[in-house]
């Protein structure tokens, strides 16, 4: 079924170049999104101007005046809850999320990490994967479960490792494919032909047991 006004937040901890990527594609009306909120932890994150930038509404909590993971993650829902999202875009928010909060919002966030997983959850992975002399690496979209970087996976873009090139290098080369294929997988569940429920992930009505693969080389 179509969602024709996918209502969206997006979550940020940093620079937000995935979100700028959205907001880009969004204008382009290459992806169909309502980017109705972009929310930070950190109050100096950059992605905020980006936000406002582009008119769109901006929200801040700043988890450090919270007692614990379920309290800030309760209040960032009240601020969430208020703007009646269809989606959830985790774009370099830096938080583990509680089970409250995957549970409130089930079926409905997708994050994107940098790795192919299941190879490389957890963080450093660019550099992981040079040291480990590995000949392909690149990012994964998936839906968000209680398992750190475990949920179904969605589209992963697949690059070709140059063992001359630096973290840094990579990481770059990274990000470029990450702004192709983040928005591409959450228009595809605003057009409704992704979603997870019951802890199925489908794609077109047919069981997604395998991500969909783009090479970008
Ligand atoms: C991305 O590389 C993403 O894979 C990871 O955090 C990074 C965020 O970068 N989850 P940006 O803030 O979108 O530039």
């Amino acid at each position: 079924m179509s969602k024709p006004h996918c209502r969206t937040a997006v979550l940020i901890s940093g620079s937000g170049s995935n979100l700028q990527s959205f907001i880009d594609k969004t204008a382009q009306g290459e992806i169909d999104l309502d980017l109705s909120v972009v929310f930070s932890n950190k109050p100096d994150a950059y992605g905020l101007a980006r936000a406002e930038t582009a008119g769109i509404a901006t929200e801040c909590l700043d988890h450090r005046n919270y007692a614990d993971r379920e309290a800030f993650d309760r209040a960032v829902a009240g601020v969430l809850d208020a703007y009646q999202p269809d989606l959830i875009v985790l774009a370099g928010f830096m938080r583990i999320l509680s089970p409250w909060f995957v549970q409130h919002y089930e079926g409905k966030i997708l994050n994107i990490h940098p790795a192919l997983l299941p190879a490389y959850p957890g963080l450093d992975t660019h550099q992981r994967v040079l040291d480990a002399g590995e000949e392909w690496h690149g990012s994964t979209v998936h839906f968000v479960t209680e398992e750190l970087d475990g949920g179904p996976r969605i589209l992963q873009g697949r690059l070709a490792v140059n063992s001359a090139e630096t973290a840094d290098e990579l990481c770059a080369r990274v990000q470029t494919v990450e702004h192709q294929i983040y928005p591409e997988a959450a228009h595809w569940f605003a057009r409704g032909r992704l979603e997870f429920r019951d802890g199925v992930a489908r794609f077109d009505g047919g069981l997604l047991d395998e991500p969909v693969v783009s090479n970008y080389f």
